[in-house]
């Protein structure tokens, strides 16, 4: 049934697919330690920047980078700003991420974040990337993957943007799901959430990647109670205090939580979207200063418009529908 629904979903996006500039590569070089043996594609635009953003795309449960790629505009926009971008696949059969070891969780510790983080260095290296624009953005499985890449690899992201996720280390744990963490019921201070970073990397004093993060208010997929908890977690990284509520902003429905100055981190609740929230990819290029949008009109709007991006049916990592079964 899911697969039936999956294959006439690509055939719709083929279409837009040729439209693109260059095609998905699987990249089969060495390109360091990969000790989970994740499998590496890459999107490069036919016209690529000089020293080009690298984004690093990560796919939500039950996905694949193609599926990613297929699936979301970055692709697209690639095409537009000439950056380049990772689709990795995830290595085991529940195509999820691992971001419940102690070594997914720790810099340089080995898994799927190490995975990542080697290809983001060899694309670095191998198109002159620019190591101030490194990016990671994921939904659900992908953008709990983008919560462990910013805390274990702060040295080498430069910001992110995280849907429907949890807390830096809240599926910590011997199995691959983590039950206690999904529904919500784990939680800690400001100040303990804030040492798991730390103590990510121990050592690390440099800058920490800015990160926003988006999740709907009926999600039970990961319940909403986790975006309470990556609030917690990360103002207290940043040192910084709530300031304001932004509502409708960007879209009808959607409230933005200015956290200090807003250049650090904000956080957009999505009243009355579950899981299935919706990836609205200029919004996170903005967030990476890729795309400039125009500024405000100064005529009130009463109406904020609805998200336009297109939706993703089975973006479900570990929501209702979605069974999983760990060894
Ligand atoms: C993409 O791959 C197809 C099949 O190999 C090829 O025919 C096509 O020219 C490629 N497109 C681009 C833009 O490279
Ligand atoms: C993982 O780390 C925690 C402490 O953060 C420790 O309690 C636990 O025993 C470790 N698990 C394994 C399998 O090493
Ligand atoms: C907005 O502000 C209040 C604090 O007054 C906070 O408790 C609330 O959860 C905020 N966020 C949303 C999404 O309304
Ligand atoms: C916003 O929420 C209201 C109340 O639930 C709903 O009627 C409306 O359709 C929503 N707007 C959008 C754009 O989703």
């Amino acid at each position: 049934m899911r697969i039936a629904s999956f294959l006439s979903l690509a055939a719709v996006f083929a279409s837009s697919l040729a439209q693109l500039s260059s095609n998905l590569t699987l990249i089969t070089e060495d390109f360091g330690e990969n000790p989970t043996n994740v499998p590496f594609y890459l999107y490069v635009p036919k016209t690529v920047q000089k020293n080009p953003a690298i984004i690093l795309g990560v796919h939500w449960c039950t996905g694949t980078g193609p599926v990613f790629f297929e699936n979301t505009e970055y692709a697209k926009y690639a095409d537009q700003f000439g950056y380049i971008i990772l689709y990795p696949s995830a290595p085991r059969e529940s195509k999820c991420w691992d971001v419940a070891s102690n070594a997914t969780l720790t810099h340089n510790g080995g898994s799927d974040s190490l995975a990542l983080a080697n290809m983001v260095k060899w694309t670095l290296k191998k198109y002159r990337g620019d190591p101030n624009r490194v990016f990671v953005t994921g939904l659900s499985s992908g953008g709990m993957m983008t919560q462990v890449l910013v805390a274990t690899y702060p040295d080498l992201f430069k910001a992110g943007s995280s849907y429907c996720g949890v807390p830096y280390g809240c599926f910590r744990g011997p199995g691959e799901w983590n039950n206690v963490c999904s529904e919500g019921r784990l939680i800690k201070t400001p100040k303990q959430w804030g040492d798991d970073v730390r103590n990510a990397y121990p050592g690390y004093r440099g800058p920490r990647p800015k990160l926003q993060i988006w999740h709907g208010s009926e999600d039970v997929g990961l319940a909403y109670q986790n975006f309470h908890e990556s609030n917690k977690m990360w103002s207290n990284v940043f040192g910084i205090e709530w300031k304001k509520n932004n509502t409708n902003t960007p879209f009808a429905n959607y409230t933005q939580m200015v956290f200090g100055d807003g250049t650090k981190y904000v956080a957009y609740s999505a009243a009355g979207i579950g899981h299935d929230i919706k990836i609205t990819a200029l919004d996170v290029l903005a967030w990476f200063g890729i795309y400039k949008p125009k500024p405000a009109t100064t005529t009130t709007s009463t109406k904020a418009p609805a998200p336009t991006a297109t939706a993703l049916p089975w973006g479900q990592c570990g929501g209702v529908t979605y069974k999983v079964s760990f060894p």
